[in-house]
């Protein structure tokens, strides 16, 4: 087994084809245990696409009698959809009554697998069985039981056996990893706090002081907003409520923006990331480029101030989301409900730093440096 490049990244060796089939082995045994006198004919689910070749090893191996079909799940990926519900495409079996082994390649954080598991019962499924090649139980946050697992795995980018990375590296009959030998050497940095806490205003003089490309989400969704884009149309209903957009939305911009900056030294996101969830979805996505964000610099202030410095700017900026006292209000809210829980997330991970965001800007900014100076 060698090193593989699929466009612009390294893969090596991580699971041998002889593992995979001895795992598969085991599995399908207990799948045929289980079944041996089952009542019936079960259908055997295939996900596409990851699934396809599991699934075609794993029924070889099958020794009951079963029925075969596939279905996909709409995805964001490449787009910026706002749709939440995944939708489930191109089920043509009828499944009402019956005995329904789904097939996945791997299962994650289990969003997938749980919108999947919910919409077969809706669809009168008697019985749904979850049966995953690879799991990765770090990351897996659903109660939903999964009936059968090959095989587990730490939480890291892999390729082969029908995974891919941007649908390159499925006809691997091994299974890669990303070669981080040559880590992400960008830096991460994340500027956080609530509406108005300065955020922005800092973003910009850190950036210029330190080289770093800024990234906000806030920013992202108003020039969208402003281009008039379908996104932009239906970030503005949700904006302009106090509301937060999607998490699949901004984890589609962030994603989009360190691909697209490879060579700059580093990044500084401004207000993403907003919930734990999208918390967990940036450190996946940094595990897969090898990186890490390397510090949270928080600006801690009052909610008075923040709705001070929100009603000041309205008197200068023209944002949909600050002219309503109750809107103004429904961000704070949101913040202390829904971003907040990020804070204990970092905490625990050891790169929380907060300071106090009521000074001057002059002040807060000494500050923010001799912080990033440590970094850089
Ligand atoms: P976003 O644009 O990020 O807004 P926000 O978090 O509410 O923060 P603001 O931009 O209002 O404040 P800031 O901290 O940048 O402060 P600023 O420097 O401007 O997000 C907007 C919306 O987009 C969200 O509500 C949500 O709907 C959506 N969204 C964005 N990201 C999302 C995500 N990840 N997930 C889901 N939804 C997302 O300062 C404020 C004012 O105070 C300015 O006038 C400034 O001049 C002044 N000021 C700053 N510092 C000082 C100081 N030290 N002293 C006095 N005045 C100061
Ligand atoms: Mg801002």
């Amino acid at each position: 087994m060698e090193k593989i490049l699929l466009k612009d990244k390294y893969f090596v060796p991580y699971i041998s084809y002889e593992k995979i089939e001895s795992a598969i082995d085991a599995v399908a045994e207990r799948i045929n245990q289980d079944f041996k006198d089952f009542d019936g004919i079960p259908i055997v689910l295939c996900v596409l696409n990851g699934s396809i070749v599991f699934t075609g090893e794993l029924m070889k191996r099958f020794n009951f009698p079963c029925e075969l079909s596939s279905v996909r799940l709409s995805s964001y990926e490449g787009t910026l959809s706002m749709g939440v519900t995944r939708r489930i495409l191109g089920l043509t079996t009828a499944i009402k009554g019956r005995t329904v082994i789904v097939v996945e390649d791997i299962v994650d954080t289990g969003k997938t697998i749980t919108d999947l598991s919910e919409i077969l019962r809706e669809a009168g499924a008697a019985d749904v069985k979850i049966c995953t090649l690879l799991l990765k139980p770090e990351v897996y946050k659903k109660d939903l039981k999964l009936d059968y697992v090959a095989m587990e795995i730490e939480n890291r980018f892999i390729v082969g056996f029908g995974l891919d990375y941007d649908q390159l590296g499925r006809n691997y009959k091994d299974i890669y990893i990303l070669d981080t030998a040559k880590p992400d050497t960008r830096k991460y940095f994340l500027i956080f706090g609530p509406p108005g806490a300065g955020k922005g205003t800092q973003a910009a003089r850190l950036v210029e002081r330190f080289g770093l490309k800024h990234v906000s989400t806030g920013d992202l969704l108003r020039r969208e907003m402003a281009a008039g884009t379908e996104l932009g149309m239906q970030a503005k209903s949700l904006i302009e409520k106090g509301m937060l957009v999607p998490d699949e939305v901004v984890e589609g911009m962030i994603a989009s923006e360190i691909e697209a900056n490879p060579d700059v030294k580093g990044f500084l996101f401004d207000g993403f990331p907003r919930t734990a969830a999208q918390a967990e979805h940036l450190d996946r996505i940094l595990a897969g480029c090898g990186g890490k964000v390397d510090a949270v610099l928080s600006l801690a202030i009052p909610d008075k101030t923040v709705f001070e410095r929100i009603r000041h700017r309205a008197e200068i900026e023209n944002r949909p989301d600050d002219t309503k006292p109750e809107v103004i209000q429904n961000r704070i809210d949101t913040y202390h409900a829904k971003t907040e829980p990020v804070v204990a997330f970092y905490k625990g991970k050891g790169v929380y730093r907060e300071i106090d965001g009521t000074g001057t800007i002059d002040e807060v900014f000494s500050k923010l440096c001799a912080l990033t100076d440590n970094y850089l």
